[in-house]
């Protein structure tokens, strides 16, 4: 066995990586990307190089098909597809999104399995099996590539799935995917799956096979590396593993996992694994959902070593206890450039640069005002701090909106917590308000409400410490429901009730510009 870091081109057949983070990571509970959202992960999907971004579910919601459009229109290189059920309406709507795609795809799925199709659908195998013929024809006179998944293959009949698959490509299918849609299998039996489903369809090798492996027994890696040992050429998977329920395959790790055990797997990616960690917090950011620190591959500690005998090891020889290079998956050595609050925008940039950021000027200006108030309260600004200063400085600038200008919290062991708010509303003018609460961030919110006057519920507050130290700064991330839609807010400040504060009226300004 060796730890190869090459490149892993080149070896091997090629498995072709599909991200369906903007689609099926999108449904993962709480997460809601807006357009401009969307565009920002595709062009980093773009610079990563996976072969197809599924960029949506464009029968969803007219927004989701704008923004399906908005990616095929604007991003070069990955073959752009949107999801439909197996019906005209959909497969129509996906076309309208994606036809102006240097490659577009269309991909059809429907439930194969007796539970889904008698709870769920109402429809017997008959009527399955001609909905999914006639929306793949209908599909395939749109555009070449065309995508068929048999929801919940794992738990169907299999000479149901067969003959259902085999419809497929007859009718213009150029790949099939087998979802393992509720996390359900084990890998031998998923391997054993796929090389029957090859041995019994007479026409499969017409199509290149795919695999979508859900996480809910936390298998969704091993059954996705289980499926390219057993003939799959897609892998389908999200950054950061992010999707409904447990998620699903997290695209970093198969990535990682086809490259450094390429003496076993015998396959390579296209991928150009550098950018993994910049779409990790890119990912991470936009959507709210923050990676555990011992995720594999992009999590804090994936390449930090804590014990005595393991930094001994590593500081002699790396390999002794690390089988990937961090810095082949993108992840900065840190410890060149080192910023306090003497350095100017030539070091920050640098230090910026290095993290792979690249941002505008107006940008730039901000997180360099940002760095410099961080910098006053800290000795040193290392990379988490700026990718706090980033994951606030940088979401969604909204036209025309609220700010927070003052905040007074008065709290302790005994009284009503109090706060009161100053905020700036969109017309320029000052408006304060003063509201006692459950707690010193109940008290600000209901300030905060007082003189905006939204209504909307909170139905996330997280706060997590950036860096180590008394000096700290504290990242809020909040998430809340307005009109049914849920909006993401984060600030990052050494003070945690001012950041929670700023949070939350980042999350309000988007609702207000998605209202307008
Ligand atoms: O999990 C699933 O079955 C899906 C299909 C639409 C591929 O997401």
């Amino acid at each position: 066995m060796s730890t190869s870091q090459e490149a892993g081109r080149g070896a091997g057949e090629k498995v072709y990586i599909f991200d369906t983070t903007l689609r099926d990571g999108e449904q993962s509970a709480g997460i809601g990307f807006t357009i401009d959202d969307k565009l920002q992960i595709a062009r980093q999907l773009e610079r990563l190089g996976v072969d197809i971004i599924e960029a949506g579910f464009p029968a969803s919601s007219p927004g989701d098909l704008e923004a399906v459009a908005a990616i095929a229109r604007r991003v070069r290189g990955p073959i752009i597809c949107g999801l439909a059920r197996a019906n005209a309406s959909d497969i129509d709507a996906v076309w309208e999104a994606v036809q102006h795609a240097e490659t577009p795809r269309i991909h059809v799925f429907i439930s194969s399995s007796a539970i889904h199709m008698a709870q769920q659908l109402h429809k017997n195998k008959e009527d399955v099996l001609e909905m999914a013929r006639a929306s793949v024809a209908r599909a395939a006179g749109y555009c070449h590539e065309v995508e068929f998944s048999p929801m919940d293959a794992t738990r169907s009949d299999p000479q149901f799935v067969y003959e259902l698959v085999e419809a497929a490509i007859a009718e213009g299918a150029t790949t099939i995917n087998i979802p393992d849609t509720v996390g359900y299998a084990i890998p031998e039996e998923f391997s054993a799956f796929l090389t029957e489903l090859q041995e019994r369809v007479p026409n499969i090798h017409r199509a290149r096979l795919s695999v979508h492996c859900q996480n809910d027994l936390g298998l969704a890696t091993a059954n996705s590396l289980a499926g390219v040992l057993a003939g799959a050429r897609q892998v389908e998977g999200t950054i950061n593993g992010i999707g409904e329920r447990a998620g699903n395959a997290s695209l970093e790790e198969v990535i990682l996992a086809i490259q450094t055990r390429r003496d076993l797997m015998h396959v390579h990616t296209d991928v150009n694994a550098r950018e993994i960690y910049a779409a990790s917090k890119l990912v991470e950011r936009l959507s709210g959902m923050v990676v555990q620190p011992h995720k594999a591959i992009v999590g804090r500690n994936a390449f930090r070593h804590s014990s005595g005998i393991h930094q001994d090891g590593v500081l002699k020889m790396r390999e002794t206890y690390e089988i990937m290079d961090p810095s082949a998956i993108g992840i900065p050595s840190g410890d060149s450039i080192v910023l306090t609050k003497v350095s100017g925008r030539h070091g920050l940039r640098a230090r910026l640069e290095a993290l792979g950021v690249t941002l505008d000027a107006d940008e730039f200006e901000r997180v360099f005002a940002a760095f410099k108030e961080v910098a006053d309260r800290k000795s040193e600004v290392d990379d988490r701090d700026l990718e706090a200063i980033l994951s606030e400085q940088t979401q969604q600038q909204v036209e025309a909106s609220w700010s927070l200008d003052l905040l007074q919290v008065s709290t302790g062991d005994r009284g009503r917590p109090t706060a009161t708010v100053r905020l700036i509303d969109p017309d320029g003018e000052a408006r304060e308000d003063a509201a006692i609460g459950d707690g010193p961030v109940d008290a600000i919110y209901r300030a905060i409400n007082r003189v905006t006057g939204v209504t909307n519920q909170l139905t996330e507050f997280s706060v997590k410490a950036v860096t180590e130290g008394i000096d700290a700064q504290g990242e809020v991330t909040i998430r809340i429901e307005a009109d049914g839609t849920s909006y993401v807010g984060r600030a990052s400040d050494t003070d945690i009730l001012v950041a929670s504060a700023r949070a939350y009226v980042y999350a309000l300004n988007r609702h207000t510009a998605a209202s307008r």
